[in-house]
């Protein structure tokens, strides 16, 4: 079958083009270093033609409010038209768990990605997985205050790359869903000592801080915000087993 994984360059894209290939399916891993851009247009007909399945693992390269709608307007846009030119009978994307209970720039792009998808007519299923292992840094750093980092005591469920790809390769060889499966991770906590048990770990000095009033990336975030509410897929990969994967 030919799958094109837009976005193939990426964290979760690398992977699931390994994945996929591996399986003996023929693989378009999209990306503008591999002269496929979803904002531009370019490349995106020639990859399409002949495809059955594509996906959208593509992210923003800036996350401030605007540009990121932006983004993910245009490309979701650009995409979804290729794919209804060349007949693709399979779009998935990759969304976040909870991406409409908080209210910051990067949820709302997100919302309007998922809009456009469940409006253009292509089967699709939309996977929303919760924070990535690999993304904990970076919420530390949007917490961070010299050498005190606020964050809320909300629940967090962060999920391992490594645990994310193989079910975005199983769910695009899978039938479409016309709906939204959801993942996360298999340990549920306050995303204060999460974060705090991260950084210990990697050896950070910086002081964690739980605060109630801390907004996720401008967002007002409440206990179960981003965690997944019903039933979800459970990662494997722990806080700890990831740590020591990412050492080794
Ligand atoms: N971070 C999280 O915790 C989290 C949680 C749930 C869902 N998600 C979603 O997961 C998806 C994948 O995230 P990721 O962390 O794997 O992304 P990533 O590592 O930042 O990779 C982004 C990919 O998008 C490509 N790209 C950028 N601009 C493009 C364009 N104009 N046309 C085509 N491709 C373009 C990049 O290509 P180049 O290499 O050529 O630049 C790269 O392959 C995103 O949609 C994100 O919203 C993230």
């Amino acid at each position: 079958m030919k799958i094109v994984v837009i976005g193939g360059t990426g964290l979760i894209g690398s992977k699931t083009v390994a994945i996929l290939r591996e399986e003996g399916h023929e693989v378009v891993a999209g990306s503008p270093k591999s002269g496929v851009n979803t904002i531009t247009g370019k490349g995106l007909k020639e990859a399409m033609a002949g495809a059955q399945v594509a996906i959208d693992l593509a992210n923003s390269p800036s996350f401030e409010d605007k540009a990121v709608l932006e983004f993910f307007v245009t490309s979701g846009r650009n995409l979804l038209a290729a794919e209804a030119a060349a007949g693709v009978r399979h779009h998935v994307a990759l969304s976040i768990v909870g991406t409409d209970r908080s209210d910051n720039g990067y949820f709302r792009a997100k919302v309007a990605q998922e809009k456009l998808i469940k409006t253009s007519g292509i089967p699709y299923t939309i996977i929303r997985a919760t924070q990535f292992m690999e993304f904990l840094g970076g919420i530390a750093d949007s917490g961070t205050d010299g050498n005190t980092v606020r964050l809320s005591p909300s629940l967090f469920q962060p999920i391992a790359a490594d645990d994310v790809a193989p079910v975005v390769a199983e769910v695009a060889l899978a039938a479409p869903r016309n709906g939204t499966v959801e993942i996360a991770g298999p340990e549920r906590a306050p995303f204060h000592e999460l974060v705090a048990r991260y950084l210990k770990a990697v050896g950070d000095p910086r002081q964690v801080v739980r605060d109630p009033e801390s907004r996720y990336f401008g967002g007002r975030v409440e206990e179960r915000s981003l965690v997944p509410l019903g039933e979800a897929r459970l990662g494997h990969i722990g806080l700890d087993e990831w740590l020591r994967r990412s050492k080794a």
